[in-house]
């Protein structure tokens, strides 16, 4: 027999469209679910970015929100990467990201990346900066590749890996550039844990009714002493930014961003899955030729 509770919770979906790039649902009051939309790729672009920051926004105003899930409608990919062959907006990115970044951190509501698909770069920064991160065991796959590109992490990865997985895993996964599973992701706690993908939906989707149910008092003060074991710097992450911004001018690097733009980055959907595979990656000038 159905309450008259369930019934409410069951029909009360609401989809909202910020942009495009990003579509909230109001699943209930409580439990919102942010589906990223913006094909081929969810590259992290102006346009991804300031659906982000709104919803971050939206977030902050809704006092009955306890637990946002994150989700993906593109088959194959959660988040590519950042977009670095059409310039972002300098409002966008640096300072501006992590203040977003931070201020979601710091909010009363649980955030959850619901991964089954492909999430690199800056999408694997986004994805290791919101609370939990659930990975689909045949579908997700997690890759820093700036290392191998002569770039590095410039949105925090660096920062947070090591909280996340360890010192020794964080070198492997940054300076390795290779792609993870999800049950290595978990094995090292990049992610919390790998679900077959079969049960994926039903598993993210009982986290999430739980959690709604809690209160919002409880859920932040876990939040803020969970988060004094530490949680990156603006200043910390800016340098980081910085070190990106500047060696991804540099002309080795960008003859080679050149040389795989010419090759399928970030238009072909077969050169962005085997983005990490070294016959695709290793091309253009580098220290390989030498
Ligand atoms: C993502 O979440 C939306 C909103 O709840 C849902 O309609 C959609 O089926 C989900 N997508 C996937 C691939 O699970
Ligand atoms: C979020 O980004 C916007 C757009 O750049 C910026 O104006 C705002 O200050 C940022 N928010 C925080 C808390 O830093
Ligand atoms: C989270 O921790 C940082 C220091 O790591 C602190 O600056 C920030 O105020 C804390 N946020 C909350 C909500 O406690």
């Amino acid at each position: 027999m159905h309450s008259p509770i369930s019934i409410f919770l069951t029909t009360w979906a609401i989809t909202s469209v910020l942009g495009s790039s990003i579509i909230t649902t109001k699943v209930t009051p409580s439990y919102w679910r942010a589906t990223i939309s913006s094909p081929p790729f969810n590259l992290m672009d102006n346009a991804f970015l300031e659906d982000f920051f709104s919803l971050v926004d939206d977030i902050a105003a809704d006092p009955e929100v306890k637990v946002v899930v994150f989700n993906s409608s593109v088959e194959d990919f959660f988040i590519a990467h950042f977009d670095i062959l059409n310039p972002v907006s300098p409002e966008l990115v640096g300072a501006a990201y992590w203040g977003n970044v931070t201020r979601l951190a710091n909010l009363p509501v649980l955030t959850v990346a619901a991964i089954q698909g492909i999430v690199r770069g800056g999408g694997a920064e986004l994805v290791a900066s919101l609370d939990v991160r659930f990975g689909s065991k045949e579908k997700a796959i997690f890759g820093q590749p700036e290392v191998a590109i002569g770039v590095v992490p410039g949105s925090g990865e660096m920062r947070l890996l090591p909280r996340l997985t360890g010192r020794g895993r964080a070198m492997e996964i940054i300076i390795g550039s290779d792609d993870l599973d999800a049950d290595t992701a978990a094995l090292y706690g990049w992610i919390n844990r790998a679900i077959p993908d079969d049960q994926f939906d039903e598993f993210v989707d009982r986290f999430a009714r739980r959690v709604a149910g809690w209160d919002r008092y409880a859920i932040g003060h876990a939040k803020s002493v969970i988060n004094q074991s530490g949680f990156p710097t603006l200043e910390e992450v800016q340098s980081d930014f910085a070190a990106f911004e500047a060696s991804l001018s540099e002309g080795a690097v960008a003859a080679r961003v050149e040389a795989m733009a010419k090759a399928g980055f970030q238009t072909s959907e077969t050169f962005e899955i085997h983005l990490n595979r070294e016959e695709i990656r290793f091309v253009g000038p580098g220290p390989w030729d030498s």
